[in-house]
């Protein structure tokens, strides 16, 4: 059985029957569990919660949307003007999850959630396009695979399942570690894809502190059960780095291991990262309010506590538009120059200000002064 097949199997039976095994405790956000059916909120296997991130407005999508839980969490932020979008590979969840959507949809006034059936290290790819063309245009020799192989590249570039930069948020939960390691870093190029630039990443997954030996790797039920397939913790952040994201940071870090094996801790952990905007090079300032002394974004921008310095407009949309806003305050310089009351708030995000002279640092020693 592949590392596919044997999951699949797994949320099987997970979908048709509570796996306690598969259970790690979660403080999910309890107003928004009010409106679920029970069995939706029982036949939870995460291990953190993503819908922390949503926020009005968003077009979510959830890797591994498993009975649907975090989707309908967040349908509820999204509010009328945003949508959920979930992906999973196993039919039997899919049937759980939209069990509860007709009812779901007349709770919050409209259906504002969709289940595919897909692949997450695959997002173009349509499942059921290439069951029904299989069913149509049967592959009995080596010629008709060919004719399928051009035909499913095709409906790749011009039908994609999720298409490319159509999505504010992609959050998952409990479900990157189960994926086959010869295809991580193509699922981690898809979850860029999808983005649209200045989108965000909300993972909940388990890390270990060590990497995980191939004995344990080979164990269907330590790989099925979200413990032997984890990625090593500086691994996580690194593959997301190495994909072009930004930002890349644990949000959350659980300090007690959820389990040990043969002395390796594995941890519940919120990884969050940006895919940065694509936006003219243009002079904006930033300052960071704290709590530290100092630090440095991934543009190489260093920030000092209580200083304005000067950064690229990709900096500061990638910044302000990110899960750590919060620590910033922004400033659109040449706003101030043409503004003639000289007090205006010009920004588009309520971190953004404008003063009457802001006088910001923007030398190169400043900017590299981490060191
Ligand atoms: C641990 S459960 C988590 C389900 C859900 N996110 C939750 O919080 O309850 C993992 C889910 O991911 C799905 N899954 C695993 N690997 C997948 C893949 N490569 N593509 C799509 N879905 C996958 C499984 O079918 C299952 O529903």
């Amino acid at each position: 059985m592949s590392i596919e097949e044997n999951v699949r199997a797994r949320y099987s039976e997970g979908a048709k029957q509570r796996q306690h095994a598969l259970c790690c405790p979660v403080e999910y956000q309890s107003e928004l569990l009010k409106m679920l059916p029970q069995e939706i909120v029982d036949k939870d296997y995460g291990c953190g919660d993503p819908s922390r991130y949503v926020r009005e407005g968003d077009i979510v999508l959830d890797l591994g949307s498993g009975g649907g839980k975090v989707c309908y969490m967040a349908a509820q932020i999204v509010g009328p003007a945003g949508h959920v979008h979930g992906v999973d590979m196993t039919d039997d969840m899919l049937a759980l999850a939209r069990k509860y959507q007709s009812e779901m949809a007349v709770k919050m006034g409209h259906n504002r959630v969709t289940f595919h059936k897909g692949h997450i290290q695959n997002l173009a790819f349509d499942p059921q396009a290439a069951a029904k063309y299989v069913a149509e245009n049967p592959i009995a020799d080596a010629g008709a695979l060919a004719v399928y192989e051009s035909w499913k590249a095709q409906q790749q570039r011009t039908a994609p399942l999720i298409g490319g930069d159509s999505i504010s948020l992609v959050i998952s939960n409990c479900v990157l570690n189960l994926v086959d390691r010869a295809d991580r870093a193509q699922m981690l190029r898809e979850i860029y894809r999808v983005l649209k630039p200045g989108g965000r990443v909300a993972i909940s997954d388990i890390v270990s502190d060590e990497y995980v030996p191939q004995d344990l790797q080979d164990d269907p039920q330590l790989w099925s059960g979200c413990i032997s397939g984890a990625f090593q913790e500086e691994e996580f952040l690194q593959a997301f780095t190495d994909a072009g994201f930004m930002q890349v940071a644990y949000d959350k870090w659980n300090e007690a291991p959820w389990r040990v094996v043969k002395g390796i801790e594995f941890r519940a952990i919120t990884l969050i990262a940006a895919k940065p905007m694509a936006v003219e090079q243009d002079v904006k300032a930033l300052m960071y309010l704290g709590p530290y002394k100092r630090i440095e974004d991934d543009f190489g921008n260093c920030f000092v506590r209580g200083r304005r310095l000067t950064v690229s407009s990709t900096a500061y949309q990638t910044l302000l538009n990110s899960d750590l806003r919060d620590q910033f305050v922004g400033f659109d310089l040449q706003a101030e120059q043409t503004a003639d009351n000289g007090g205006i708030a010009i920004g588009q995000t309520p971190a953004v200000l404008a003063t009457k002279k802001t006088t910001a640092e923007n030398s190169a020693s400043a900017k590299k002064c981490c060191g």
